[in-house]
């Protein structure tokens, strides 16, 4: 089937049609107990039996090269009758087929968030992992709303580079009703791996939860110069980190906004010097650049990471630093 791609962004379309063999090899994978949190909110996972309900159908828009797609295949939905997988890039799908041979080709649909090959109330649940942003506005949610049955449910679930603002990432003044919801009972520790989970949202959450972050930045500081040198090139393109996708939930009657549920998590990874350039560079607006703007950059990181001191690393000899993740789940239900 071929699409119209006249809406689908065209440097998503460009350079992830390019890019999707690095994407692939360099991003980030979706933390397995977070997205059982995440499951739980969409309906899916229940904590006591430790079940899936393979029964619903999910549709994932924007599934890329099939990275959070493997979580769904893991935990059951592997079929044409409870998987649909819609992407715009052949690129993408082509690494996405690789990726799961076995998969019933009819569970693989070539389309995007502007027109979904998918019949009315079709859908229990839709997914966009590391995607809205690039689609954040009234016709996808209008698309979305349509496939979606009734008490259907959306969840977006983003991997992010938790720096010295990821606190704007779960302020919103666009959405004063909301509720946020964390992995687990406490604050598990405030070293290596925050985990923090409190029921319902209420206001001083926000503020211990603002707190932790602080206190990450105080450790992130290194990473944030890495960070922010490469957001001196994502001005134009959409991105997760700039938070207007949550303002598309504004003025529209297509979802409930006082049935929103958010998760966050963070942690540690480690990463070796030569492998930093490539993570970055799979970023769109990375991937767009001349090989000789590519190169500045990667001659940029290394220089950045040259003027560390030993203790920067946590392996010097071998040239590993420290990076922090943030994960963000974001839920909503369907007005119908
Ligand atoms: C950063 S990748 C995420 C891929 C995958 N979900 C993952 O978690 O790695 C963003 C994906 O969004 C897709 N995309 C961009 N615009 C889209 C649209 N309007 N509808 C559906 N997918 C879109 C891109 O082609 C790309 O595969």
């Amino acid at each position: 089937m071929s699409i119209d791609h006249r809406s689908v962004n065209p440097n998503s379309l460009n350079s992830f049609n390019s890019n999707h063999v690095l994407y692939d090899q360099v991003r980030p994978d979706y933390d397995k107990d977070f997205v059982n949190s995440f499951l739980h909110k969409l309906n899916a996972y229940n904590f006591d039996t430790n079940q899936y309900r393979n029964d619903l159908k999910i549709v994932e828009i924007a599934s890329g090269t099939g990275k959070f797609t493997t979580n769904l295949i893991n935990c059951g939905w592997n079929n044409k009758s409870n998987l649909v997988t819609v992407e715009p890039s052949i690129g993408m799908i082509e690494s996405f087929k690789k990726r799961f041979p076995n998969l019933n080709p009819e569970c693989i649909l070539n389309g995007s968030s502007y027109e979904i090959p998918l019949e009315d109330n079709s859908a229990d649940i839709i997914i966009v992992a590391q995607g809205y942003h690039w689609f954040a506005d009234t016709n996808s949610l209008k698309e979305m709303y349509r496939i979606l049955k009734p008490k259907g449910k959306l969840g977006f679930i983003w991997n992010f580079d938790a720096s010295s603002n990821a606190h704007v990432f779960f302020q919103d003044e666009n959405l004063e009703n909301y509720s946020l919801d964390y992995q687990n009972d406490e604050l598990k520790k405030l070293s290596q791996e925050f985990i923090y989970n409190s029921g319902n949202f209420i206001k001083s959450d926000v503020k211990k939860l603002e707190k932790l972050i602080n206190y990450l930045c105080i450790n992130t500081s290194k990473w944030d110069l890495i960070a922010n040198y490469i957001y001196s090139y994502d001005i134009n393109v959409p991105q997760y980190r700039h938070g207007k996708w949550r303002k598309t939930f504004k003025n529209q009657d297509f979802f409930s906004r006082n049935t929103v549920f958010e998760g966050f998590t963070f942690k540690n990874l480690n990463i070796a010097k030569d492998k930093v350039y490539p993570y970055w560079e799979s970023r769109s607006y990375i991937t767009s650049l001349s090989d000789k703007e590519k190169l500045k950059v990667k001659n940029e990181i290394d220089n950045i990471i040259d003027g560390f001191d030993d203790k920067d690393f946590v392996d010097e000899s071998k040239k590993i630093i420290r990076m922090f993740l943030g994960s963000h789940f974001f839920v909503i239900d369907v007005n119908k």
